[in-house]
């Protein structure tokens, strides 16, 4: 039997405008990640036993677009297997479903590796990262890719579209305090949105996201110096924007709102917007009392993780 994991991720600054080739920073979320499991089968065919989603089933009865079925197919391509074996395949996942947690890239990676491991078809890191960026753009429009990219190298980065991909280190560790809405909205639907807007008027929108690469860049500059406390003003410039682009909504922005009040340094959404998870930069000695703030005002869960 061979096991692969990929973590799930959060997008620190720079989301939407990331597409448009601004920098953006994430990190991966290690306490949420995928799990897949790969062994022979006695019995015909590549079974597929996914618990979460409710899915136990043979390859063949999958719509070839479904997200699983579809990393199987294109690994099976391009690792150009000459007869499909016999397999039993497990996913199990904690990433939250369109939360904004990066939960498909986190399947697609995990499975991948998984696959590649079990049929001896060895994979680079870029090799990874490029095949979960061609899974992204058949289920989500026009990703930037930095999605894929956390999750695969499951490191800080700092990613311009297109570019080499750049890890960062934090000179001191921060606190993050995740609030998820409970609403699980389709980052496929927001990117498409936000294209919308700027086709109508480009440069007013232009102008938005270079504010966007500049907090990205200047937080980054902020985070490798250790001085995490300019981090929270800057957090809520990038929420302001995000606000403007509409992609905000009314949990987020109480959840935002529920974060200051309870003394966290600075908040945002996060991800795709329109529902999924906000996050908080918060005094670690304060973030129990900004998570249990956060549920009071309507998070259906919260997360806190250290950035180190
Ligand atoms: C989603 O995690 C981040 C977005 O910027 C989309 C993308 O970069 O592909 C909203």
């Amino acid at each position: 039997m061979t096991k692969a994991s990929a973590p799930g991720k959060i997008i620190l600054f720079g989301e939407h405008a990331v597409v448009y080739g601004r920098p953006a920073l994430a990190v991966p979320v290690t306490q949420v990640h995928a799990d897949v499991e790969v062994s022979d089968s006695s019995r015909p065919g590549i079974w597929i036993d996914a618990p979460d989603i409710n899915v136990h089933a043979e390859l063949n009865t999958f719509p070839s677009d479904h997200p699983i079925a579809s990393v199987i197919h294109n690994f099976l391509f391009l690792s150009r297997v000459s007869s499909f074996p016999n397999l039993e395949i497990k996913i199990a996942s904690t990433v939250p479903v369109a939360s904004g947690l990066g939960s498909g890239a986190a399947v697609t990676v995990a499975l991948v590796r998984a696959l590649s491991l079990h049929l001896h078809h060895s994979m680079t890191d870029e090799e990874v990262n490029a095949f979960a960026y061609e899974i992204e753009k058949l289920h989500h429009g026009t990703p930037s890719g930095i999605d894929n990219t956390v999750v695969t190298y499951a490191k800080p980065v700092y990613f311009i579209k297109g570019e080499t991909i750049e890890i960062f280190k934090a000179g001191q560790p921060f606190t993050i305090v995740i609030g998820y809405t409970g609403v699980s909205a389709l980052t496929k639907e927001s990117v498409a949105d936000v294209r919308y807007l700027w086709r109508n008027d480009k440069s007013r929108w232009e102008t938005m996201f270079d504010k966007a690469g500049e907090i990205s860049f200047t937080a980054r500059r902020a985070i490798e110096a250790g001085k995490s406390e300019v981090l929270g003003e800057l957090m809520n410039e990038n929420h302001a924007l995000l606000q403007k682009l509409t992609v905000s909504s009314k949990e987020l922005d109480l959840l935002v709102e529920a974060a200051w009040d309870a003394g966290a340094t600075g908040a945002k959404l996060s991800g795709g917007g329109r529902g999924g998870n906000m996050i908080a930069l918060v005094q670690t000695e304060r973030s129990e009392d900004v998570a249990s703030a956060l549920m009071s005002a309507g998070a259906k869960r919260t997360l806190i993780t250290t950035i180190s």
